[in-house]
This record gives C-alpha cells, structure tokens and sequence, in this order.
C-alpha cells in the first residue's frame, strides 16, 4: 500500500438534519495506522506551511474548515490540490514534498499521521530531496 499516489481519498458522509457526520478509520480509509494527529489553523494570510518530505511519515491531510492549497512535487511532477471538504481528504505517501498555501481565514487542516513526531523524518533541503530522486 506505500506505493500509493497522492490523491484524494472520499471519506464516508452522514447526511442529517441535525447536521452531516464524517469518520475516518486506520487501514480502512487510510492505509496506514495512525500513530498521530496535528492540526495547524490560525494561519496569518499569505503564509505557507510545510515545505519538506518525509522518509517514512504518510499522512492523510482534510480540511475540516476553511480551504487552502496543497501543493505536491514526487520528484517528477508538481501538482496543486484544492482541498475545502471537510469529508475529503489528500492522501500524501512518503517521499512527496509538499507545502501548503492560501489558506482561508479560519481554516484548520487536520493531519492524520502514520509515525509518531521525528524531526529526524523530515527532508528539509528541496535540492537533496530533488537529488534523492
Ligand atoms: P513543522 O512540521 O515544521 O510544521 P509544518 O506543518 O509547517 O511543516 O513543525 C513545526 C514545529 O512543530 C516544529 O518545531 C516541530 C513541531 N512539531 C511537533 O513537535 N510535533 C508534531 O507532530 C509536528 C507536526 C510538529
């Protein structure tokens, strides 16, 4: 399964009256264990987040408010994700440098993580990520 592209990955909606319920659960919806989950929000207009890879780490990244832009690079291609569902989410597999950008005023992306935090995962050096390749 770590041979996966990014791509978006629909998560199950329950549509109600009193309001609509998503859920996401490991190796089901993602497929990975989740070890971890982050969320970066109050994010001052025109900042960007992200900017490295990660050796092992995947993650599956879903607005739950707002929007912004997910901008991918694998080593052969660049692409940008528009995520503003709160029941989808981008599914980004290990070795894809991404960044994150525009964000919307009161976004909050929720990170759904396969490894614990280590700094020692991260590629943060575009060119060495570019050379790895
Ligand atoms: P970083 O991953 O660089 O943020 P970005 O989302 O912009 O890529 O993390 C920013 C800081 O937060 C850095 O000092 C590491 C720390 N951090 C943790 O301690 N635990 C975590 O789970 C994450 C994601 C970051």
């Amino acid at each position: 399964m770590n041979d996966l592209a990014v791509q978006f990955i629909s998560l199950p909606k329950i549509l109600d009256n009193r309001g609509n319920l998503s859920f996401v659960e490991e190796l089901s919806h993602v497929p990975f264990k989740i070890k971890r989950t982050y969320w970066i929000y109050d994010v001052p207009g025109g900042e960007t987040r992200g900017g490295h890879s990660y050796k092992t780490n995947q993650e599956l990244i879903i607005a739950l408010s707002g929007s912004f832009t997910v901008v991918t690079n694998d080593g052969t291609k660049e692409e940008q994700f528009v995520l503003n569902r709160s029941y989808v989410g981008l599914y980004v597999p290990k070795g894809v440098w991404r960044h994150m950008e525009n964000f919307s005023t009161n976004s909050c992306a929720l990170v759904l993580a396969s490894e614990v935090y280590d700094e020692g995962d991260y590629e943060r050096d575009f060119s060495t990520f570019i050379k790895s390749k």
